[in-house]
């Protein structure tokens, strides 16, 4: 069986094959990359047969009505799923193979009523069932999301074997794959929870804008193949919800925009303070100039870096920085903020960025 995980950036795309009969399937695909799926298939000499989402997507626009006009595939969902064009509808169970290769489909709501995830030869596709590690899981909160559902649905992994290989439908941290047994030991979704508990626990996160993604949920109803029908932001990491700043984290930690942090370190007196890891820090979304970079795993170790006064916090969306502020209001701190949306939102904003190497 040929597998292979697509599109090296947040959204995952998977590409299935028998290797005897060269049929293919393709999970998740992305409307703007249709082109690249094609050339992919072309150049392995693959016939594609289904064309499967996990789910109706609100980050992106699916790639599947293309692909099954484009192909002659079948689309394929979950038999919830409300998408207009969607010509196999899958229930709870049920496989589709091809040669070698042989899908099984589990139906998974929470993130959405019409979630699936994926069994493929030892392999989890979790779509966004379950991401890794940090990022938990995709977010509870949209149209057809349910805490309740999502709880439910969690069973389901109980009785996977640790070494199931999983691969996300996102990841916004740049990992390609996990274990089930690596996820029971640190995905925060996965922490043993009463029922109530997992409820108050959604409800503490504090999730980004979701308006947008209402837009694209419609759009994808509707089978729309026009990539630019709604402004999608880019670089944000929409589908996830993580691990939030829970109890253990410490005191709430006031926040400032992109902007206020901008205008405030040009005023003078303000420490900046990035607790991403090396890697990200020089990475695409580079960094702010004058930021200090203090990994969150190391800043207990080095607090005396940190100097005294006013000190913002800087992470990837928000969430890291909100717990190293946390650790330093705890340490004896006065005067700390975090920056609302890290360097996403601060890309997103258009302020000026750095790509040196760590300081
Ligand atoms: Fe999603």
């Amino acid at each position: 069986m040929i597998f292979r995980q697509l599109n090296p950036g947040a959204c995952r795309t998977y590409l299935v094959a028998s290797e005897k009969t060269k049929e293919a399937l393709l999970i998740d695909p992305v409307l703007t990359k249709v082109d690249e799926y094609l050339k992919l298939l072309k150049d392995e000499g693959l016939r594609l047969k289904v064309a499967v989402d996990t789910h109706t997507h609100a980050d992106h626009l699916s790639g599947c009505t293309a692909l099954r006009d484009k192909t002659g595939a079948s689309y394929a969902m979950h038999s919830s799923a409300g998408v207009v064009r969607v010509d196999k509808r899958l229930e709870d169970g049920e496989t589709l193979g091809y040669g070698d290769a042989t899908l099984q489909f589990l139906h998974a709501p929470g993130h959405t009523q019409d979630s699936l995830i994926v069994l493929a030869g030892g392999r989890l596709l979790s779509g966004d069932f379950l991401f890794i590690g940090e990022g938990g899981s995709g977010r509870l909160d949209l149209p057809g999301g349910s805490i309740h559902a999502h709880y439910d649905s969690l069973k389901r992994l109980d009785a996977m074997p640790g070494g199931t290989l999983m691969f996300p439908g996102h990841d916004y941290r740049g990992n390609a794959q996990s274990t089930l047994e690596a996820e029971r030991a640190s995905n925060p979704v996965l922490s043993p929870r009463s029922r109530e508990e997992y409820l108050k626990w959604w409800e503490s996160l504090r999730l980004g804008p979701a308006e947008w993604m209402k837009d694209v949920l419609k759009a994808n109803v509707a089978c729309v193949c026009d990539p630019n029908a709604v402004k999608i932001p880019q670089g944000v990491s929409a589908c996830e919800a993580c691990a939030p700043a829970g109890p253990s984290a410490g005191p709430a930690v006031p926040e400032w925009s992109p902007q206020e942090v901008k205008q405030k370190h040009a005023g003078g007196g303000v420490s900046l303070v990035d607790v991403r890891e090396p890697e990200e820090y020089s990475g695409d979304l580079g960094h702010v100039r004058g930021a200090t970079l203090i990994p969150l795993g190391q800043l207990g170790d080095r607090l005396a870096e940190v100097p005294k006064g006013a000190v913002v916090t800087i992470c990837k969306s928000g969430r890291r920085s909100a717990r190293a502020g946390a650790q330093l209001l705890a340490a004896g701190w006065k005067d700390v903020h975090s920056m609302a949306g890290g360097m996403e939102a601060w890309n997103e904003a258009g302020l000026p960025v750095e790509f040196t190497a760590s300081v």
